[in-house]
Formats: C-alpha cells, structure tokens, sequence
C-alpha cells in the first residue's frame, strides 16, 4: 500500500510516497481502508521535529497523520461494535503513532464511531481531531453551561469553528476572537460577538466571562486571565499554561487555568456522530488536496491562516 513517511524532520520534501506493507489488526483493532483523512497543525509541528516527534520516531519509520474516514475491511480479535463494511472516522491512536497519511490504517475499535449518512468522507474525516478538541474541551474541561459567557480564541480555525457550534449547542453565549476577514465565517457559526484581534485588544473589550479557551497561545493566556469573572476557567490548549498564568489565575480567584491534550475516544466520536448527523455542527472544508499533493495541504495548514480545515482525498473518489 502507499504511505507518506517523514524521512526525517524538516520541511515538505521530507514527506515521500512510499509502498509499505499492509498493516493487520491485532486484538481489539481494525483495518480500514481510508477515504479520506485531514491535517492538523500537530502533523506540522511533528514533521519540523517538535509536537510528537520524538515518540514517533521510536517507534520506526514515522507516519503522521491522526484524523480518518474510511470503510473497515478487516476486524482484529475480539471486535464486536462494528462490522467489515461498515464506514467509520475517528482520530486515531492520539498522542501516540496515528499512520494516517496512508491508503489503510490499524487502530483500536474503541477510536471510531460509525459515519453519519448525512456527512461525506472528507466531512467526516474534517470532524476528527479539532472536533474531539473542542468537545472535550468545552464539555469535559470547562464544563460550560447554558447561559454562561464563553469566548472562544481562533473562532475561525480547526479547533475554534467547531468549538464555537458546539459552545451555542450548550446554550453559551459565545463570543469568538479572529481577524476582520472571518467576522462574517464566524458570526454565520453561531457566535453572539466577534473581536477582531488585528484591531482591538479582546482584554479591554471582553469583561466577565464565565470560560476562556485558548487555541493561540503564546501571551494570549495571560491576557485571557483579564476577561474571566471570579471563579471562571480558561484552558489553553496551545503550548500550555506557564506557572506564572497559573499563580495570577489562583490570585484572581479563578477556579481552573490549565493545559489539555485530546485523547483518542470512541464514546466522545459517537458524540460528535450525533451531532454531525443531525445537523447541529457542520465541518468547513477549505480546500481537498489528494495524497500526493500532501507538501502543499502542510503549506496550507502551515500559514496559521486556514479557515476551517484541511482535507486529504485519499481514494480519488467523491
Ligand atoms: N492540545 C491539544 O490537544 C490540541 C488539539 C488541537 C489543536 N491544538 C493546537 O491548537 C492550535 C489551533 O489549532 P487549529 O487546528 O484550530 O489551528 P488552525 O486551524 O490552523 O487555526 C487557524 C486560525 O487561527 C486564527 N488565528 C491565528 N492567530 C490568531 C490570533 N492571534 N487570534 C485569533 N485568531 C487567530 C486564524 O484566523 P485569522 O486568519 O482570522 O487570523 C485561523 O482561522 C494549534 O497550535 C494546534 O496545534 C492543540
């Protein structure tokens, strides 16, 4: 099968076409054969040597990728939730070795959820990592509820354009953050406020929120910590929360100032399915690349400018 191994890390070229062994699943896994799967800044930061680099690369020859949509072809022992045919997307095997830049991928049953009817595999395979981000985020670590004040750092983004549809499904008032050029993308999501950030500072125009989530980083943590109402939380799910973020936020009196990464889940995919299926959040595609054109899919990505997501189109069907 064709797999796109990271030779080492670097830039685009290091990204090579390669024939590999079909992968077969052991206990508990699938083998599916993949329609299409999305990039994600993590595959960027991974391929320069940074994000996942250093445990992928102990593990053999590194495959990036983590977000799938496929056709399951193969079940491994022990497989009882789905059946060979059925189509499945779910971001697999996260923080671990994903091998999703490839025509088949192996990963656990309990990382998939079945594909809506409703949505393609390109829609689906956008639906995988950002979403999981932004639920578990929203729903497990700030817990948001109806008619709390919420604002959403890079509205318009991967991360931020599902977490503002999923804020509105809580019953949030959202307000989201982004540049002049995504006002209309952003305030069409559902999103009650808009700040471009280009030409205000979010902090002198954003007062009591109740949760902040932040998809930036750098000093945009800090200055969140100034919009948050006692008692409120802010997670920062880009390079962290620094000791500094964490003593102002206890000194404030808020009640959480932390880090999360997302974890591969099932349970939670079945969640986004539900939602995908009824309509209540929909993935925006910026722009299908095919497999081969992978270089250019990660210069995309690589601007920090991508509204929405990014697609591969691995099977060269619609
Ligand atoms: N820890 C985790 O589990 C986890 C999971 C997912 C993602 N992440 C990280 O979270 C970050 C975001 O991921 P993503 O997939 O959403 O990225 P993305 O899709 O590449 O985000 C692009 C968006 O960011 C917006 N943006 C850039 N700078 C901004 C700023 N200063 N203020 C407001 N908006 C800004 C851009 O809007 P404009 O063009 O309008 O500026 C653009 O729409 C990445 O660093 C990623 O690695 C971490």
């Amino acid at each position: 099968m064709k797999a796109i191994i990271l030779k080492e890390a670097g830039g685009v070229e290091n990204l090579v076409s390669t024939e590999i062994e079909m992968p077969s699943p052991k206990k508990g896994e699938i083998l599916i054969k993949v329609k299409a799967i999305s990039v994600n800044p993590v595959d960027i930061k991974t391929r320069k040597g940074l994000g996942l680099y250093n445990t992928l690369k102990e593990d053999g020859p590194v495959i990036l990728g983590w977000d799938v949509s496929g056709e399951v072809i193969e079940l491994g022992e022990d497989v009882t939730s789905v059946e060979v045919e059925e189509e499945v997307f779910g971001m697999v095997n996260f923080p671990g070795h994903g091998k999703a830049y490839a025509e088949y991928v192996v990963a656990p049953a309990n990382h998939f959820a079945d594909k809506p009817d409703q949505i393609n595999h390109a829609e689906a395979a956008a639906s995988c990592l950002a979403a999981l981000t932004a639920w578990q985020v929203l729903t497990q670590q700030l817990k948001v509820q109806a008619g709390e004040k919420v604002l959403i750092h890079a509205a318009a983004g991967g991360v931020g354009h599902f977490s503002v549809q999923i804020a509105k499904y809580l019953g949030a008032y959202v307000i989201g953050t982004g540049s002049d050029a995504n006002y209309d993308f952003v305030k069409e999501l559902g999103a009650d406020d808009y700040v471009d950030y280009k030409n205000e500072k979010f902090e002198e125009v954003i007062k009591d929120a109740d949760a902040v989530f932040d998809t930036v980083g750098g000093d945009n943590p800090l200055r969140s910590l100034n919009v948050l109402k006692k008692g409120g939380r802010l997670v920062a799910i880009a390079g962290g929360v620094t000791d500094d973020v964490k003593k102002i936020a206890e000194a404030k009196g808020l009640k959480k100032a932390s880090a999360y990464l997302v974890q591969s889940n099932g349970d939670d995919m079945e969640q986004l399915a539900e939602l995908l299926e009824a309509g209540t959040i929909k993935p925006y595609i910026s722009k299908i690349f095919s497999l081969d054109q992978i270089g250019e899919a990660h210069k995309h990505v690589e601007t920090g400018r991508t509204r929405g997501k990014i697609v591969i189109n691995v099977d060269g069907e619609e």
